[in-house]
C-alpha cells in the first residue's frame, strides 16, 4: 500500500460517513435519476467507446462492475455475463423499480473493499466508473479488482479527481499520480490513460482520470508513463466552463428573485 494513501480514519468515523454517504447516494441515484432509456444507453456506449472498448470485447466472458449504481451500464458488453459489487444494490433494487441490476448474473450487495471469493481469477474485465472516490479505502478496492482478473483480463478505473468534499459523498482525494501508484502497487501494467470523459470534464467534480490496465508480468514495465489521452478539446472545455458559469449565475439570480437566497435573507434579517 502507498504510504501517501494510508488510511487515517477511525473505524467509527468511516462507519458514520459511510452511512451518510449512502443516504446521499440513494437520493442522487433513486430520486433524482431518470430510468435507463435510450439516451442513457447511448451515453454508456459513447463512454465505453471513448475508452477504446467495443461491445463484443468480452463476449462469453465475465465483466465485474464495481460500484455499479442502479443502472447496469455494462449491458453495453454484448453476450458478456455481468457481476455487480455495489453496497447499495439491495436498496437500489428495492427503491428503484426501474433498476436493471437484476439482469446481472450475480449481484453482491456489499462494499468492494470486501473480497468476493467466487470471483477470484474469473473476470475478462473488471471495471469501475465514478465510484472509488466514494469509498474510504480505494487501495483495497483496486487490489480486490485486480484479484478478480484472469491473467489476460482488462481492468478499467475511471474516477473524478478532486479535493475531499464537504458533502461526505467523496471522502478520498485522489490524484492521477496517486491512482497510478495504487494501480501499479496492485500489480497492474497500465496500457493507456485518459483525461476527462467523452461527455465533459468530469462526472461531477474536478476532472475525470481513467486508467486501462492488465495484470503485470514479472519484469514488465508498469506503464505509469503511458500516453494520457484527452477526451475533450481545449475549445470544448472552454465552452463548457463558460456555460457552467453562466448556469451558476442564472441559478443565483433565480434564488434571489424567488427569495430563496440565504445571503439576501441574512441581509434582510440584519436590516429589520
Ligand atoms: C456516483 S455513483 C456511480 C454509479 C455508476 N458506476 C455509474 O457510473 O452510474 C457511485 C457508486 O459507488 C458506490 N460505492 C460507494 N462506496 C462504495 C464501495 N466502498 N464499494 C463499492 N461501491 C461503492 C455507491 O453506492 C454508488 O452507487
Amino acid at each position: 500500500m502507498s504510504m501517501s494513501a494510508a488510511p487515517d480514519h477511525a473505524p467509527e468515523d468511516i462507519e458514520q460517513c459511510e452511512r451518510s454517504a449512502q443516504v446521499g447516494e440513494l437520493t442522487c441515484h433513486v430520486e433524482d435519476a431518470p430510468p435507463p432509456d435510450a439516451s442513457v444507453r447511448q451515453r454508456d456506449a459513447d463512454l465505453f467507446r471513448g475508452f477504446g472498448l467495443k461491445p463484443g470485447d468480452f463476449a462469453d466472458g465475465l465483466v465485474v462492475d464495481v460500484g455499479a449504481g442502479p443502472y447496469l451500464r455494462t449491458k453495453y458488453f454484448r453476450d458478456a455475463q455481468i457481476a455487480v459489487i455495489e453496497p447499495l444494490a439491495d436498496e437500489y433494487r428495492r427503491q428503484a423499480p426501474w433498476s436493471d441490476l437484476n439482469d446481472a448474473a450475480a449481484v453482491y450487495s456489499q462494499p468492494a473493499e470486501q473480497s468476493v471469493a467466487e470471483l477470484l481469477g474469473q473476470a475478462a474485465c473488471v471495471l469501475s466508473l465514478n465510484a472509488i472516490d466514494h469509498a474510504f479505502e480505494p487501495w483495497r478496492i483496486l487490489a480486490n479488482m485486480r484479484s478478480y482478473l484472469k491473467p489476460d483480463g482488462l481492468m478499467l478505473v475511471s474516477v473524478d479527481v478532486h479535493d475531499v468534499d464537504e458533502d461526505d459523498l467523496h471522502p478520498v482525494a485522489l490524484t492521477p499520480a496517486l491512482l497510478t501508484e495504487l494501480a501499479v502497487n496492485a500489480g497492474l501494467a497500465i496500457e493507456r490513460r485518459y483525461l476527462y470523459t467523452p461527455h465533459g470534464r468530469n462526472y461531477g467534480h474536478g476532472f475525470a482520470y481513467t486508467i486501462v490496465a492488465r495484470p503485470r508480468a514479472a519484469g514488465e514495465p508498469d506503464g505509469s508513463d503511458s500516453p494520457l489521452i484527452p477526451l475533450r478539446s481545449t475549445g470544448q472545455l472552454a465552452w463548457e466552463e463558460i456555460s457552467d458559469r453562466a448556469g451558476s449565475v442564472a441559478r443565483r439570480v433565480k434564488r434571489v428573485v424567488t427569495g430563496e437566497s440565504r445571503t439576501v435573507k441574512r441581509w434582510l434579517g440584519k436590516a429589520a
